[in-house]
């Protein structure tokens, strides 16, 4: 299957957008974000710029920082089969945890948001870095990084196993001979590993797109392998032109090392662009948001990054060094994220407050404040240089930054001939490009 697009496009659906500050800002409607209508407009937003994808992320908590952040969204599989009977194309991925979950229910969780949607779904896969989770789920304190990768990849095992347990023709539907399936080909999977017992079948048919698309987006070195042994569609955040080839190239040389076809695997960085009608007027308002921040807000969750680490001990207008920071390797979180910021750090020399607000619009993704077309040439040039098979955008602010987008970049991409102007598949395998997996328990011709 070939996809009818050369570049991917996922939107990361927001709170209000990912501007840290982004409820306070006119351009979001905070009020909404319990309201199934909110999200409807913003999907209807994401498919009429032919999207990809859109994207809901989950953290299994409560953000320490309610009292000044937008939070509190509805779970995501709950939302997207809602939104699957909203939308027409565009694929639905939710991310759900192999920490906190078994996966014979999420095997049939996302089978049926597969069969819900007609192929359109997608998991993001993340093994819950943050450590406020651990206590919803009976734990005094998270699994080591080790430990939560180790999980995920058993994990990942029984569920595609579940998935390929129904042959793709096991069920008959004869009336005449009051054959309902051929149970020569529904399977047991008998798994018994270290983690997980799981005897199967699963209790559904198999999904249409036979797996849902596997993401996935941690960037650590036992992210990257486990990336490229499963992964079909991976998020990443990068900084750096140099970076980013170098992670592309990475990735990619190791799916071959698992017997993959790198273009099996679409690597999507993420990008919060801030539009203008000149470079001027679009810092202007990255200026105005970041204006909008509280540095509270942005100390908690830079100490998240780094395990709690304490920054009060520094003066905001203080400059950081970079060597009081604890070293990503030893970060039992979200180890690449804290690399990235700590790269900054060493490029740039910000004071805290600096610091703060250079994070305060992406985490530690790409911003990336301009016009339209420059807007358009960064995603040209990554793609070209191989550093990027497309984006995962990030509005600033939600519906207006998502609106700005389709409105004024997406043409200007679809006019260079790097963007679909419309859907020609109906699945996210289409979309993507991506092979449908046959049951590994098919039997041979
Ligand atoms: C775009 C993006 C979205 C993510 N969404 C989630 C999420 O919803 N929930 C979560 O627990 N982790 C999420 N993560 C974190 C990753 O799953 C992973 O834990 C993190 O990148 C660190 O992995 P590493 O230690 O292998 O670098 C996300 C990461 C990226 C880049």
């Amino acid at each position: 299957m070939t996809s009818n697009s050369r570049i991917h496009l996922n939107v990361f659906v927001p709170t209000t957008g990912h501007h840290e500050a982004s409820w306070l800002h006119p351009g979001t409607q905070p009020e909404r974000l319990t309201d199934i209508g909110y999200y409807r407009e913003t999907a209807a937003i994401a498919e009429r710029g032919t999207f990809d994808s859109l994207f809901l992320a989950d953290q299994l908590a409560i953000g320490r920082s309610v009292k000044h952040v937008a939070q509190g969204k509805l779970e995501p599989l709950t939302l997207l089969s809602a939104l699957a009977g909203a939308t027409e194309r565009i694929g639905l991925i939710a991310t759900a945890s192999t920490t906190y979950s078994e996966p014979y229910n999420l095997a049939r969780q996302f089978a049926s948001l597969d069969h819900i949607s007609g192929g359109r779904a997608g998991w993001n896969i993340v093994t819950s870095w943050s450590a406020e989770a651990a206590g919803n789920f009976g734990l005094s304190q998270r699994n080591s990084h080790s430990d939560r990768y180790r999980r995920a990849t058993e994990y990942v095992e029984v569920v595609r196993k579940l998935w390929d347990s129904w042959e793709d023709d096991a069920r008959l539907h004869d009336r005449a001979t009051g054959v309902y399936a051929d149970t020569d080909r529904i399977h047991a999977i008998d798994h018994e590993g270290e983690e997980f017992r799981v005897r199967g079948p699963l209790d559904l048919p198999r999904p249409p797109q036979g797996h849902p698309v596997l993401v996935q987006a941690g960037s650590s070195e036992e992210g990257r392998a486990f990336a490229a042994r499963y992964a079909e569609a991976i998020f990443t955040a990068q900084q750096q032109l140099p970076d980013a080839q170098a992670f592309y190239a990475d990735v990619k040389r190791r799916a071959v090392g698992f017997g993959r076809d790198p273009d099996g695997i679409k690597i999507l960085p993420g990008l919060s662009p801030i539009l203008g009608s000149t470079e001027a007027e679009a810092r202007a308002r990255e200026e105005e948001l970041n204006d909008l921040t509280i540095p509270a807000v942005g100390l908690k969750h830079l100490s998240q990054r780094f395990d709690g680490f304490d920054f009060t001990r520094f003066r905001l207008d203080d400059l950081i060094p970079a060597e009081a920071f604890p070293r990503p390797a030893t970060v039992q979180g979200a180890q690449s994220r804290s690399q990235v910021i700590l790269d900054i750090v060493d490029r740039e020399r910000p004071t805290l407050r600096g610091l703060l607000r250079r994070l305060a619009g992406g985490r530690g993704h790409k911003v990336l404040a301009g016009t339209p077309a420059a807007i358009a040439d960064h995603i040209q040039l990554w793609v070209e240089q191989r550093a990027a098979d497309g984006f995962n955008i990030m509005p600033a602010t939600v519906p207006t930054g998502l609106a700005d987008f389709v409105d004024e970049v997406v043409p200007i991409l679809r006019k260079r001939g790097l963007f679909r102007t419309d859907y020609a598949g109906r699945t996210l395998r289409d979309h993507y490009g991506l092979v449908r997996p046959a049951s590994r328990y098919a039997r041979s011709a």
